[in-house]
């Protein structure tokens, strides 16, 4: 199974990650400073920035999209409850 380094920026912490996690998973588990809420790309609270790596998530789902335009969002914002890894090299911090 391909495999992703995710960087969380604010507490620089790199994990090692299977392809399809979801970015909220682990920054919940590391203690990393994007917070959440529903978890379910409504409420968009887990708003994060992508520093680098962006062409190695799965694209926005049309849910997410709606939201991140409703939180006037740039190219580079994602929501880490929804955003999965594809592989590649990512970094990311709280928006
Ligand atoms: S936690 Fe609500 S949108 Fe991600």
């Amino acid at each position: 199974m391909p495999k992703a380094r995710l960087t969380f920026e604010d507490i620089n912490v790199t994990v090692t990650v299977p392809a399809g996690t979801r970015v909220i998973e682990i920054s919940d588990k590391v203690n990393a400073g994007i917070v959440y809420g529903c978890r379910e790309g409504d409420c968009g609270t887990c708003l994060m920035k992508v520093v680098s790596g962006w062409d190695h998530l799965t694209e926005p789902s049309v849910v997410e999209d709606r939201v991140l335009r409703e939180h006037f969002a740039g190219r580079h914002f994602r929501l880490a409850c929804q955003a999965q890894v594809l592989g590649g090299e990512i970094v990311v911090k709280p928006a």
